[in-house]
């Protein structure tokens, strides 16, 4: 069942970044453009390198390891060496905090 949990303060990220987020044994990366707020799995689907060290180009990140890319709005993979996309989750904000929705 999907339920919404709190991931942390919308000022805990900084416009075009992405930080980490970890709950119930589980690790995410939450991102934020121009106020948009988004979430994906934490870890890239290559070889599970955490995103959230890598480095965020407009709606893309890119893994720390061997550059790997996704759409963090959608996880798509956008080439090689990724080739398996990225979970997201739906966020929302309510106040200063951002919620996401997990299973
Ligand atoms: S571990 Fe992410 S691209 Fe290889």
């Amino acid at each position: 069942m999907a339920e919404w949990i709190k991931a942390c303060l919308i000022d805990d990220i900084d416009d075009e970044d992405v930080i980490r987020f970890d709950d119930a044994g589980k690790t995410y990366a939450l991102y934020r453009k121009d106020d948009a707020f988004f979430a994906t799995a934490g870890l890239c689907t290559h070889e599970k390198v955490h995103l959230a060290d890598g480095l965020v180009m407009d709606y893309t990140i890119e893994c720390p390891k061997h550059n790997g890319r996704f759409d963090y709005r959608t996880g798509a993979a956008k080439g090689a060496p990724v080739c398996v996309n990225l979970q997201t989750y739906k966020v929302k904000v309510e106040g200063d905090d951002l919620f996401i929705e997990i299973e």
